[in-house]
């Protein structure tokens, strides 16, 4: 059966780092508090002035050099923090990758991004409308952060990831499994950048100060994030035939280091089969899961054959995980900003 398969991966952080120090002289906070309640130490933010164009636009070509491959029929992009409300962001990136007149095009999908993009590629490719596509997942999230809230400060970051995925066989290493996704609409509000968008656009009305940034409620989001990952984690094994045992990484969405051990340990995974980089790069919301990927793959902690769960939750609500045989990659440079 046809399905879609990885052949490329890149990851890319920008330069810039924030240090849980550097935080401490912006808020009320330690150290110690960020690291035990979300496990984060650093975290790399864009330069005034970038955009999440440019992070994603390193992370395709990377996708495409491990491919070894120099064109794609058709770039997918899922961000939340496009470049402008209008247009979409896709075709300037597909434009600055010498990729020609291919189809282009945003998903919207917050953390789930990645995953929702998966399966949006997986159709162009099962559908025949494409061979190949570049599947990249960025967020210049630090943008919509309110600058003066710590609890969103101290977790969201900025970087991107990228596949290359082509036509292939579902028995292939490297064939993205069946692909559980879902929402919750009635929760809008437990993350959410209330100003900016049509509903306060039509008003004529500026914007409540601060209305442009996000409002999450941390604690509902967590509990949310848990319940759902778990839950799609085990709809996705089912839907593939594997059980929590045949696992060997799994690729939780970087949210919280607590949250990835709860899901973790609700699904009988352990510790060692628990991929995770939140440590140095926060929350990158859509970009989480293939910087992970491209970044444990780089370092060897993740090789061709292994059996790996993906799985993700994020405003919307939307939700989502997926599984994937890791596949013999062409050399995966390390997720820096060089
Ligand atoms: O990407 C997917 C969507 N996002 C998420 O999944 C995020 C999910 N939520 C979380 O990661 C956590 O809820 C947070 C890290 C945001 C907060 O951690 P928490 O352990 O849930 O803390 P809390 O919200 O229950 O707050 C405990 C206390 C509060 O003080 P009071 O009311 O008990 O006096 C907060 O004001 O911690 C306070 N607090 C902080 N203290 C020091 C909140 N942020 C900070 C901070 N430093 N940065």
């Amino acid at each position: 059966m046809t399905c879609a398969v990885v052949a490329g991966i890149g990851g890319y952080v920008p330069p810039g780092v924030v240090t849980n120090e550097d935080l401490t002289k912006r808020f009320d906070t330690s150290d110690t508090w960020i690291r035990t309640r979300t496990g984060i130490a650093t975290r790399h933010v864009v330069d005034p002035g970038a955009a999440t164009s440019d992070l994603a636009v390193e992370a395709g070509r990377r996708a495409l050099e491990c491919a070894g491959a120099t064109t794609a029929d058709a770039v997918v992009l899922a961000t939340s923090t496009p470049d402008h409300l209008c247009p979409a962001t896709a075709p300037a990136v597909a434009a600055r990758l010498s990729l020609g007149s291919v189809p282009a095009f945003d998903v919207g999908a917050v953390c789930s991004g990645f995953v929702y993009g998966l399966a949006t590629a997986a159709g162009l490719i099962t559908a025949g409308t494409a061979e190949t596509v570049l599947l990249v997942a960025a967020d210049a999230f630090t943008t919509m952060v309110d600058p003066r809230d710590r609890s969103t400060s101290v977790i969201f970051a900025d970087g991107a990831g990228a596949v290359l995925l082509r036509a292939g066989d579902s028995q292939e290493a490297g064939a993205v499994g069946p692909v559980v996704l879902g929402s919750d609409g009635a929760g809008k509000e437990v993350l959410e950048v209330p100003a900016g968008g049509s509903r306060q656009r039509s008003s004529g009305v500026p914007p409540e100060p601060g209305d442009e940034y996000l409002k999450m409620r941390g604690r509902e989001a967590y509990r949310h994030a848990v319940e759902r990952m778990t839950t799609a984690s085990r709809q996705a094994l089912a839907r593939v035939g594997w059980t929590p045992d045949d696992v060997h990484k799994l690729a939780a969405h970087q949210a919280n280091a607590r949250i990835i051990g709860t899901v973790a340990e609700e699904l009988g995974i352990g510790q060692t089969q628990r991929l995770t980089n939140i440590e140095q790069v926060g929350n990158t919301v859509g970009a989480s899961i293939p910087l992970l990927l491209a970044q444990a793959a780089s370092e060897g902690r993740l090789v061709s054959g292994e059996r790996v769960l993906l799985t993700t939750f994020g405003a919307g609500l939307a939700w989502g995980a997926t599984t994937l045989t890791w596949p013999s990659l062409g050399e995966v440079p390390a997720p820096s900003a060089a």
